[in-house]
């Protein structure tokens, strides 16, 4: 044949093809979530995300030791609270002894050189499980705005580096914003959860965390799968109102969506492999119908490619472990 252009010839061989890699993943791309809850020695698998776990305070510190050897620079903390201290307005997500600040101060005194980022919602801590205060069967957006705005700030004294609110309430980036500055918090950045879909993919860490909503959904707050353009406007409304870093959220279902937030603004987009996506690789690939490793890298290459220059996974140890076995 007579062919103008082979492309095959760049594909020859694997020296050839890591020239012309257009993406590359490295241990500096990833957001570790960890889920903390009260107690000593507790290390306790999630039944939904296997090897991946909930830790009391003391068994975080081999954790973070692990995190901190294998080169990873960020964590994102969740706590699981007790159904006896959640309420409607979330009132214990204030206390600056409770178990995030606890867990902040603690990251930030045996890591001090990780990016501590910190989840900023109220349904941990509502007894609706829901992300704002419930008012006549409807989550109330501009009451919530303002607690999230001083949870924000409870989590700045306690020395968080990131506040990532992960509510989808208007107005909490600016809100959040001008509480920061308020109280000197100039450097405390922000995350902002800007496009998160209302998706089935957060099963698991619903019930990691035993927040699933009481009532309904969260689809008065969260987008509709359905919407991009809609997207657009949620991700260039945070931008103006402050955030630092934005994110798409869950991950793989809405690669689309993190290309288009990477070509529309010059911040960091990051991006959440969420708890599902996590839950469907290890379910086939414990079944051996997948293999784990393969699926990973190939899922969290996608991400890079798609334009996100964070990823937040339940992988990210795996990746790095892969990483160096394979350097
Ligand atoms: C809640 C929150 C959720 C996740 C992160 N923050 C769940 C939800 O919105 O119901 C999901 C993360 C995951 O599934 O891994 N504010």
């Amino acid at each position: 044949m007579k062919l103008i252009n082979r492309h095959r010839r760049l594909r020859s061989t694997a020296s050839l093809r890591s020239l012309v890699r257009e993406n590359e993943i490295t241990v500096n791309d990833f957001i570790v979530p960890l889920f903390v809850v009260e107690g000593t020695g507790v290390k306790e698998e999630i039944p939904s995300m296997p090897n991946y776990f909930r830790h009391s305070l003391d068994t975080l510190e081999d954790e973070l030791k692990e995190i901190v050897s294998l080169g990873l620079k960020s964590v994102l903390l969740f706590v699981k609270v007790s159904d006896e201290l959640k309420d409607n307005a979330g009132t214990e997500a204030l206390n600056p002894n409770g178990l995030m600040q606890r867990t902040i101060k603690l990251v930030k005194s045996k890591a001090p050189n990780l990016v501590v980022m910190t989840d900023v919602a109220l349904d941990p801590y509502s007894s609706f499980g829901h992300d704002g205060v419930v008012v006549d069967g409807e989550v109330e957006n501009d009451s919530t705005v303002n607690i999230l705005a001083k949870m924000a700030v409870s989590h700045a004294e306690a020395g968080s580096d990131f506040v990532a609110p992960s509510d989808m309430m208007d107005g909490r980036i600016q809100a959040i914003r001008e509480a920061l500055d308020k109280a000197g918090f100039y450097n405390t950045a922000i995350m902002a959860y800007s496009a998160k879909y209302a998706s089935a993919f957060y099963g698991p860490f619903r019930d990691a965390l035993d927040s699933a909503p009481g009532f309904g959904d969260k689809k008065t707050y969260q987008m509709d799968p359905a919407n991009r353009l809609e997207a657009i406007k949620e991700i260039i409304s945070d931008v103006y109102e402050g955030a630092d870093i934005l994110m798409v959220k869950p991950g793989m279902a809405y690669l689309d969506i993190v290309r288009d937030a990477a070509n529309e603004v010059e911040i960091p987009v990051a991006v959440y492999q969420v708890s599902g996506e996590y839950a469907m690789i290890k379910a086939a690939a414990e079944k051996g119908w997948l293999d784990e490793e393969q699926v990973v890298m190939e899922s969290i290459m996608a991400f890079k490619r798609a334009g996100a220059t964070l990823i937040a996974s339940y992988f990210a140890k795996d990746v790095v472990k892969y990483l160096k076995v394979n350097k």
